[in-house]
């Protein structure tokens, strides 16, 4: 657990961190989060000129329905934040198959054929979900559709002005976060203390999806606005 002084010096040390893991092992593989949190990871890491080129950028979730060209696409976001920017060239999409449990499947073994993800990069939501690996969820629960909470609704309807959000979605399984060697989990702002506490302090519980990183190799970077309350 680190506190950094606020979101700024948050993502300089989410980018050190990353940058170190890329260095140390060029074919990296990373689980790659959306959402506002890790934004200025991704814009501080593509200023250091890091070579990505055999980085393997798997993505952790996907509204269902929304093509790859819609607005919404997570994809879409992935690729103007973190791939292109990079420089990244090989990518494990969630989604892509007209099936869904196909789309789950293909990613499973996609992932399987990686051997597994070296470093995920992660957020935290409002309900404490990760990826949309909603409450009530286990730490065994697999890559899947989900509906989405009314919490998780509520907060993503922030990313896209008058465009509805998605009632489901694909998200990458809890044991595929979990299996991850290294997780490093993004905590920015106020709004998340109270949820940011329970993650950290109630023994793992469904309730909290979050609260199962205790059981993972996790450095958790929280900037002092999110931790406030977490002490
Ligand atoms: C995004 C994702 C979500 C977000 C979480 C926090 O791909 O999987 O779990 O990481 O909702 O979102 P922000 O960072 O916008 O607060």
């Amino acid at each position: 657990m680190e506190v950094l002084g606020d979101a700024e010096v948050l993502a300089e040390r989410a980018a050190d961190l990353i940058g170190d893991a890329l260095r140390e092992k060029p074919n990296l593989s990373v689980l790659v989060a959306t959402g506002h949190t890790p934004m200025a990871t991704y814009a501080e890491l593509a200023l250091r000129g890091l070579d990505a080129s055999r980085l393997t950028a798997v993505q952790l979730d996907e509204y269902l329905g929304v093509g790859e060209d819609d607005p919404r696409s997570l994809w879409g976001w992935m690729r103007r934040s973190f791939v292109e920017p990079l420089g990244v060239k090989q990518v494990v999409r969630l989604g892509d198959a007209p099936d869904p449990d196909e789309a789950c499947r293909r990613y499973e073994s996609e992932v399987a054929a990686l051997s597994g993800i070296d470093l995920a990069v992660l957020g935290l939501g409002p309900n404490g979900h990760l990826g949309f690996n909603e409450p009530l969820c286990g730490p065994g629960a697999r890559t899947r559709v989900v509906t989405l909470t009314p919490a998780s609704l509520a907060s993503n309807a922030a990313y896209w002005g008058d465009l509805p959000v998605p009632s489901r979605a694909l998200t990458a399984g809890m044991d595929v976060i979990l299996s991850a060697r290294r997780i490093i989990l993004l905590v920015s702002g106020s709004h998340k203390r109270d949820i940011l506490a329970r993650a950290l302090r109630e023994p793992p519980t469904p309730e909290v999806p979050a609260s199962w990183l205790q059981g993972a190799n996790t450095t958790v970077l929280a900037d002092r606005a999110a931790w406030g309350g977490a002490q």
